[in-house]
């Protein structure tokens, strides 16, 4: 087919993730005097509202920084040079983990899984055998291999061989996406980002502090200032942060929280599941092959290999350049051989629809042999 001037960009990656309109415009804001009592009714709504989501009673700060800098909070927070910690790492956001532990001094045990499998809480018991850690660190959901852990799992063994030690959740890519009960699970630090199913831009990272961890806060030596949550411990009665706050992206969060509140938490994850679901059929209707299985396969993101013969590097390139279509790339060992689209946040079944339907005309251009309409038939057959 000839080749037509794209007018449409069309965002599949798994964060950032699209934003609707209803929340560029609540950002299309003033600023507003982030020490006066406007912004604090703000921001006090923005923590009530960050509390539902992480379903916690706990404190929660929110930096202006992408989700990097939370985990980073995390660290410097309660960690002292020398401590050791465990790192589960399941992919390449496990593997950051461990870089900011050691860049901080921590002695770090950092625990590899096959990439595209979650971490064995069986393995994990063993680990924790061998001696006390100051804390345990993991994802909720590995966006380099679309694989979500089982939180609540992993952390009743970190519970019950070590009461003390902290359990420390990035939820970057999960919260929201898929449940996440940090009171009822018991979890001290966990890490979250505007730019995933917030449907946020990215640069606001927010974190929640359980009464273990600010425990471990006060004998924490690590080097800290901007991070310091005693500096924000400070300013958060007041509806204040300790710097000058990301405000347009805290109007955004306002707004988005309302929209997650108003599709209720249920709807909100079976939306998640449907959108896996929907390409995991699609994916092996076409032969495709998964790098999740399907016990542990996110709600966030999917990472799938091409038709055999095909580079996976060339298909994000022909869906950006023939369909507009943005798609994320494999890392670390799996870069070039997988792609992974996002569908979390602002995402709906259709979206993933038309994205498989380029794929497969994709494909078919590149002579791969497929089933041509397989995949998208089964996507509509569970629509119907
Ligand atoms: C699971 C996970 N953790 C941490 C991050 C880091 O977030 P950022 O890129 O916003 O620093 C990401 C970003 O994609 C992520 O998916």
């Amino acid at each position: 087919m000839e080749k037509r001037k794209l007018i449409k960009y069309n965002l599949m990656i798994p964060g950032p993730t699209p934003i609707p309109t209803r929340i560029l415009s609540a950002m299309n804001h003033d600023m507003i005097g982030h020490r006066g009592p406007l912004f604090s009714a703000v921001m006090k709504e923005v923590m009530e509202g960050l509390r539902w989501a992480y379903e916690t009673k706990n404190q929660i700060f929110i930096y202006p920084s992408s989700g990097t800098g939370g985990m980073e909070t995390a660290v410097v927070n309660t960690l002292s040079p020398g401590d050791k910690v465990i790192v589960l790492n399941i992919g390449n956001f496990g593997s950051r983990f461990a870089k900011i532990c050691k860049a901080y001094g921590a002695e770090v045990n950092d625990v590899k899984f096959e990439r595209g499998k979650p971490a064995d809480p069986e393995v994990l018991k063993a680990e924790l055998k061998k001696g006390p850690v100051k804390a345990v660190f993991f994802q909720q959901n590995e966006t380099s291999t679309g694989v979500l852990n089982d939180v609540e799992v992993l952390a009743k063994t970190v519970r019950s061989a070590q009461p003390d030690a902290l359990v420390i959740v990035d939820a970057v890519s999960g919260m929201m996406a898929a449940p996440l009960k940090t009171d009822s699970w018991d979890l001290d630090v966990v890490v979250s980002g505007s730019q995933k199913a917030f449907m946020v831009p990215p640069g606001v990272a927010a974190v929640s502090i359980s009464a273990r961890a600010w425990k471990a806060y006060e004998t924490s030596k690590c080097p800290k200032h901007y991070w310091d949550f005693g500096l924000m411990k400070e300013q958060a009665p007041k509806g204040h942060t300790y710097t000058t706050p990301p405000e347009s992206l805290i109007f955004g969060m306002r707004e988005g929280i309302k929209m997650l509140q108003e599709e209720g938490r249920e709807n909100v994850f079976a939306r998640h599941k449907a959108n896996r679901d929907l390409l995991r059929t699609a994916s092996r209707a076409l032969g495709l092959k998964l790098l999740a299985d399907d016990a542990h396969a996110s709600p966030a993101v999917t990472a799938i290999f091409p038709p055999d013969g095909v580079d996976a590097e060339e298909v994000r390139k022909l869906m950006r350049e023939d369909f507009g279509m943005e798609i994320a790339p494999g890392q670390s060992e799996l870069q070039g051989k997988i792609f992974r689209i996002g569908h979390l946040g602002y995402v709906d079944s259709f979206d993933l629809i038309g994205a498989f339907a380029a794929l497969e005309v994709l494909f078919k251009r590149l002579g791969a042999k497929i089933n041509f309409g397989a995949g998208v038939k089964a996507a509509m057959e569970l629509m119907v």
